[in-house]
């Protein structure tokens, strides 16, 4: 299949390179011209495990190509997905579909033969029949279906995703197109992945309704855990003991500092508004943003808590920055309201993230260090925000050796209270009675 990824951003780019590893002959088109610059020499734009390798292979296999000219990659292509980015619209968080309809119109005019046209990009439901509307409206001759077909992939884990889903989602009526997009996801189907063929605004709606679900079932648990410390009682026990019940499942039960990142945030509040507009609120998810929003403050003053309600002039590291680990995506992480709460109380903040500095740097001004042993010099606590894997192996006498007070707070569970405890560390952690 000739495929044309429309949108060299995170999904974009990990999907086009992902079908090109599949065999499919690949053109990602972008219109930030430094960015395909960049791209052909072989520079990712974004950091996720394993990307740079796939990218690099299939470019040498020469199934993936990477252009700004759209015209000549569309008019070749079998399927032109749509990945461009959703975006929160400023004001009234709705998802900002404009990026969507641009590309569509300039899709539009380069068909040739029969296509079938994508939205891979998380869009409201409806915007697949908008996108049909403006093909037809700007090229009334050209023979296409538009096709709803939402990813699932996880930052930081993206290509295993991509590679081995627990489902792909297919929103059509068109028999055509249907055959098309077997054959595009057939080394998945012959895996035994499912394929779930639907309605397009049925498929648009399952990826509202799943990232909604996941930030309710983490708030869900977020809760349980502040009760957690008022009983006596530990959320990872509770966690476990309810996960193992098969219908409500192990995964996303993970108390911490509340979910960010790119998708959790802008989807729910995006759901909440579709849900608004057509007189059906969801309420549950209204308050599970209200819930997580208050919970990234409420970190902060928890950090202030553990030092004994004052930290004006105090130093205090947070190890990890961004808003999970394996990425360097700061968008909406909860270290920035952290860093903030604290700076708001006159703390001195440092801090350290392996892969997130840059973004970092662009969003809160703290004193950046070279490591998380450098961040914690004459700190008064240190607190786990994100939890990488260089963190879950501390040398915890170094760490409080070089410290003012030892305060360490967990705001991952990673560490067992005992094994902290016996360096001499006050410990902080999640859902668990002190
Ligand atoms: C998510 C969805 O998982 C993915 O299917 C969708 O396409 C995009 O959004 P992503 O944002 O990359 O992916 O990260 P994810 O691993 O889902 O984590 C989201 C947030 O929830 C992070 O801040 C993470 O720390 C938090 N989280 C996750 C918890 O606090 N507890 C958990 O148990 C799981």
């Amino acid at each position: 299949m000739r495929i044309v990824m429309v949108g060299s951003g995170y999904v974009g780019l990990v999907s086009g390179a992902c079908f090109a590893d599949f065999g499919h002959e690949v053109v990602c088109v972008d219109k930030a011209e430094e960015k395909i610059t960049a791209l052909n020499k072989g520079v990712m734009p974004i950091y996720e495990p394993g990307l740079d390798l796939l990218v690099g292979n299939n470019k040498a296999a020469g199934r993936l190509s990477f252009t700004t000219d759209l015209g000549p990659a569309v008019e070749a292509a079998d399927v032109v997905f749509i990945a461009v980015g959703t975006p929160s619209r400023r004001g009234d968080g709705h998802a900002d579909v404009s990026y969507v309809y641009a590309a569509a119109a300039e899709i539009a005019q380069s068909i040739k033969g029969f296509t079938v046209v994508v939205t891979k990009s998380t869009v409201p439901v409806g915007t697949g029949d908008e996108v049909e509307r403006i093909i037809r409206e700007t090229n009334p001759d050209a023979d296409f279906a538009v096709v709803s077909n939402p990813e699932f992939l996880r930052e930081g884990a993206a290509i295993d995703d991509f590679k081995r889903p627990d489902r792909i989602v297919i929103g059509l009526s068109d028999d055509r197109a249907r055959a098309v997009m077997t054959e595009v996801y057939r080394p998945l189907y012959l895996n035994q992945s499912p394929l779930v063929f639907t309605g397009r605004r049925t498929s648009e709606l399952i990826k509202y309704a799943a990232n909604a679900f996941l930030a309710m079932k983490i708030t869900f648990i977020n809760e349980i855990a502040d009760l957690c410390e008022r009983v006596g009682a530990d959320v990872q026990d509770v966690s476990r003991g309810i996960g193992l019940d098969g219908r409500i499942g192990a995964k996303f039960l993970h108390a911490g500092p509340g979910y960010g990142g790119s998708c959790f945030p802008k989807d729910t509040l995006a759901l909440v508004k579709t849900a608004q507009d057509h007189d059906s609120p969801v309420r549950l998810i209204e308050t599970t943003i209200a819930i997580n929003d208050n919970r990234k403050r409420a970190m902060g003053r928890r950090v202030i808590a553990a030092l004994g309600g004052d930290v004006r002039g105090k130093k205090i590291a947070l190890l990890g920055l961004t808003f999970k680990p394996n990425t360097d995506d700061m968008r909406d992480s909860p270290a920035i309201a952290i860093a903030q709460t604290l700076q708001d109380s006159g703390a001195i903040v440092s801090g350290f993230d392996p892969e997130g500095m840059e973004n970092a740097r662009q969003l809160i001004n703290i004193e950046f260090a070279s490591g998380p042993y450098q961040a914690a010099e004459g700190a008064s606590a240190v607190v786990l925000v994100t939890e990488w894997n260089q963190f879950r192996a501390l040398d915890l006498s170094r760490l409080k050796s070089s410290m003012a007070a030892p305060v360490f707070v967990d705001l991952r569970n990673v560490y067992r209270a005992p094994e902290v405890e016996a360096h001499g560390f006050t410990y902080h952690g999640v859902g668990k009675a002190d």
